[in-house]
């Protein structure tokens, strides 16, 4: 079958319907509802109505126009929240599949930073982002939290090309003036200036392309990106904490990698003795506050937990780079469940050498399964992760730890209609009960699904990546 992604060149503000069976984050942290019968009207990109019984359809019906287009879905379709990625390098996209054989500190000399610094030729960078964003959208991912490279003009490029296909993204410049490669890292002065530069093209698309349909919330955001603690002298992070401050008012993001491995745990006590580690030194410099994202965390002790609730931090779980890098795996359901932190799911392209969620959503569960084996019953409990918890996080989990929970994440009234229309007719899909069972369907989905099931995928109501011919 063709598929398209196709180039965003105008919002829609029309009025329209998909009906079907949907399966729906609900707010209790790993609780998904199971809608057989749905109903849901998406006008300006907003769902306005959403019915989830046959009276309850029966009743929105006779509201709406007989002429309000409808999507109209059977048994052999699911409709569920498009996935919400929180940590992404878009140059590493590159290189992923490959590079898996060395420890994070060698992982980026040998290969990271020669590749993103590559992406300081415009056109090298074009053709890869432009691939990397059709690959995730693709694979349901709605949303992402991207890192870019040290450069700005190239930066800019994702920035554009996110906007044209209709992608929702919060993106970084990453920053880093000290402990890079040759020719990859930058002067502190300039690196701010630049930082500041790129938050300011960023709320200048946007704020362009609302005077175009003022009804549309925004779909790129800027993000403040130190690299890590052990890339970023002092006065780079007290800089872009000023900086944090500076934009807080615009809704700037933060992002970064926290505690994160081994080395990089050890790298940082050799630069900052007198320092507890990451999470006091990120604090120390405001970077830890509402809207931060940081990756990994694996390393965090209790203590540093607490901190990141109270601060309103929030972490990007990368169960598939963990098991390459940090030498073992993030707690995922206590910290949300026992700690009250902000957690989401991230590919970690290419650390992680996959850009499916659900590769990152099947990973959690192995992990999780993993680390509990050597702990007494009450602590596999506290650590167990299912289908359901690990699709949980990787979309209602990653719009709270973006603070976004009002808009993004699941299927509510006054929501955006960020979604992914799912076959049970291709790829690995096989039923052999003899009736349909739409929990078993979308266990089967999240387990042994991929790219072929994912037929449709809506940001903001407006169609992003369509299999022609699909529905
Ligand atoms: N820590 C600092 N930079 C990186 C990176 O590019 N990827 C990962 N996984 N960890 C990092
Ligand atoms: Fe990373």
């Amino acid at each position: 079958v063709a598929a398209r992604t196709l180039q965003i060149n105008s919002m829609s503000t029309e009025k329209w319907a998909i009906e079907g069976r949907f399966v729906n984050p609900s707010h209790t942290p790993g609780v998904l509802e199971y809608i057989e019968n749905g109903l849901a009207i998406v006008e300006n990109g907003k769902i306005s109505s959403f019915a989830k019984t046959k009276s309850e359809i029966n009743l929105l019906k006779l509201e709406i126009d007989a002429s309000c287009p409808t999507v109209s879905l059977d048994q052999e379709y699911l409709i569920v929240p498009g996935f919400v990625d929180l940590h992404v390098h878009a140059p590493q996209y590159a290189f992923t599949g490959t590079a898996t054989d060395l420890p994070l500190m060698e992982w980026l000399q040998n290969y990271t930073f020669p590749a993103e610094r590559r992406m300081e030729d415009l056109e090298v960078a074009t053709r890869l982002y432009n691939a990397l964003v059709k690959r995730l959208l693709l694979n349901g991912t709605t949303s992402a939290v991207l890192f870019a490279t040290i450069h700005l003009e190239s930066s800019k490029v994702l920035v554009d090309i996110c906007q044209k296909m209709g992608f929702r993204a919060f993106i970084g410049k990453v920053a880093m003036d000290q402990h890079g490669a040759e020719n990859y890292e930058e002067e502190t002065e300039n690196s701010l200036r630049s930082t500041e530069d790129f938050i300011l093209y960023c709320n200048q698309v946007m704020s362009d392309c609302h005077s175009s349909k003022p009804g549309l919330k925004k779909l790129i955001h800027p993000v403040i990106t130190p690299r890590f603690i052990p890339t970023c002298s002092e006065e780079l992070l007290h800089g872009l904490g000023e900086l944090a401050k500076k934009y807080e008012e615009d809704g700037v993001y933060v992002q970064s990698h926290i505690s994160e491995s081994f080395d990089e745990v050890a790298f940082v006590k050799a630069l900052h003795p007198d320092a507890a580690g990451d999470v006091e030194i990120f604090n120390k410099h405001g970077l830890l506050r509402h809207r931060c994202i940081m990756a990994h965390g694996v390393h965090l002790s209790d203590e540093d937990l607490h901190v990141m609730r109270e601060t309103g931090s929030s972490l990007a779980c990368c169960p598939l780079s963990n098991a390459f890098f940090a030498g073992k795996d993030l707690r995922l359901k206590r910290c949300i469940e026992e700690f009250g932190v902000r957690v989401g799911l991230g590919t970690d392209v290419a650390g992680g050498y996959s850009p499916s969620m659900l590769s990152s959503c099947r990973q959690s569960v192995v992990s999780a399964k993993i680390i509990g084996r050597e702990e007494t019953a009450e602590e596999v409990k506290a650590t167990d992760v299912d289908f359901a918890f690990a699709f949980w996080t990787a979309t209602l989990g990653g719009a709270r730890a973006l603070h976004l929970e009002d808009a993004i994440g699941s299927f509510e009234i006054g929501k955006e209609f960020d979604a992914c229309i799912v076959s049970c007719k291709e790829g690995n899909f096989e039923r052999f009960e003899s009736e349909v069972i739409l929990q078993k369907d979308f266990e089967r989905f999240i387990n042994l699904g991929d790219d072929r099931n994912i037929i449709k995928v809506y940001v903001q109501g407006q169609l992003v990546h369509d299999v022609a011919g699909a529905v």
